[in-house]
């Protein structure tokens, strides 16, 4: 293993990836004499690339689109959560030389919802349902997530529904159905959380149209979405009093579990670290 230790995330593209500068701010505030570099690697290469990562003595990488599914194969463990999930998103390459992965997406999403809004996390949002708009990668994490925190039941609202029926099996315990898009709105009575996974209302998409009328005064509203920090879904949201989540939160939880891995610190999430990532945001 080299004297330094090194890092990175690999993706493509992978020029946009805000991993280097949270990563690069935790090393710098922890005193730490490591490197993390972004890598980008065509889908092709993740094989060769995985490989130098072993010869090299990396001591691991995060992995982003469009890495995150086909990895699996290429490593020797792959953790429960991760499998569940269907996608890893942060390999260790341990002492033995062996490369294990893991999924931290379904960790930061519900760390990020705790850290804004203790109080419900722990009442287990009044015994109430959660609503999750979207079925893609990132509501698998959250489906997992929740069903792991012990939500009552979860309502998976998508566009084609048949995504959504096919993460149903999914929610562990949680009585977890599916939802027509068009009952986006009723599916939010008696919710003690909204959750939008989609891509509507991030810079560039069309907005994510939706009344709120049904959803209870004092349900939790996450948006994972980070550009806008606030999305028209939070801004509604907060306008007529409900607490609100930004999504930016999410990228920083997921990324702690790597950071501890690879650097032997458990680095903390705080004010100055979404400063330093936004700013990088803001350049990208
Ligand atoms: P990821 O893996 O990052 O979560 P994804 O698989 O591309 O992303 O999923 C994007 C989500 O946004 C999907 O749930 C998608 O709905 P479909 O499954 O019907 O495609 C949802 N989405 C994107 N554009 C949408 C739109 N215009 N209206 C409703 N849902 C939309």
């Amino acid at each position: 293993m080299s004297a330094v230790p090194k890092a990175g995330v690999m993706g493509w593209p992978v020029k946009h990836s805000l991993s280097p500068a949270l990563h690069g701010h935790w090393l710098k505030r922890y005193g730490i004499d490591g490197t993390y570099e972004a890598w980008p690697v065509r889908p092709e290469e993740l094989p060769d690339a995985l490989r130098r990562l072993r010869d090299e003595g990396c001591r691991g990488t995060n992995l982003t689109v469009p890495h995150k599914e086909t990895a699996m194969a290429l490593v020797d463990a792959v953790d429960e959560t991760a499998r569940r999930i269907g996608a890893v998103n942060t390999l260790v390459l341990r002492d033995d030389g062996t490369l294990a992965a893991t999924n931290t997406d379904a960790y930061g999403l519900v760390e990020n919802i705790r850290a804004a809004a203790p109080d419900a996390v722990s009442g287990n949002f009044g015994g109430r349902a959660a609503v999750i708009l979207g079925a893609g990668g990132a509501a698998r994490a959250a489906v997992v997530g929740l069903a792991d925190l012990g939500v009552r039941e979860i309502r998976i609202v998508n566009r084609t529904l048949e995504r959504a029926q096919a993460l149903t099996g999914l929610g562990g315990d949680s009585d977890t159905h599916a939802v027509d898009w068009d009952e986006r709105a009723t599916a939010l009575s008696d919710a003690g959380l909204l959750v939008n996974t989609t891509t509507l209302g991030m810079d560039g998409q069309p907005t994510l149209d939706i009344g709120l009328s049904e959803l209870p005064g004092d349900a939790v509203v996450n948006d994972i979405v980070y550009a806008p920090l606030e999305t028209p879904l939070l801004a509604a949201a907060r306008a007529r009093g409900n607490p609100v989540v930004d999504g930016l939160g999410m990228l920083l939880h997921q990324a702690r579990a790597g950071f501890r891995a690879w650097f032997g610190v458990d680095p903390q999430v705080d004010d100055e670290l979404r400063a330093a990532v936004l700013a990088a945001r803001d350049q990208a």
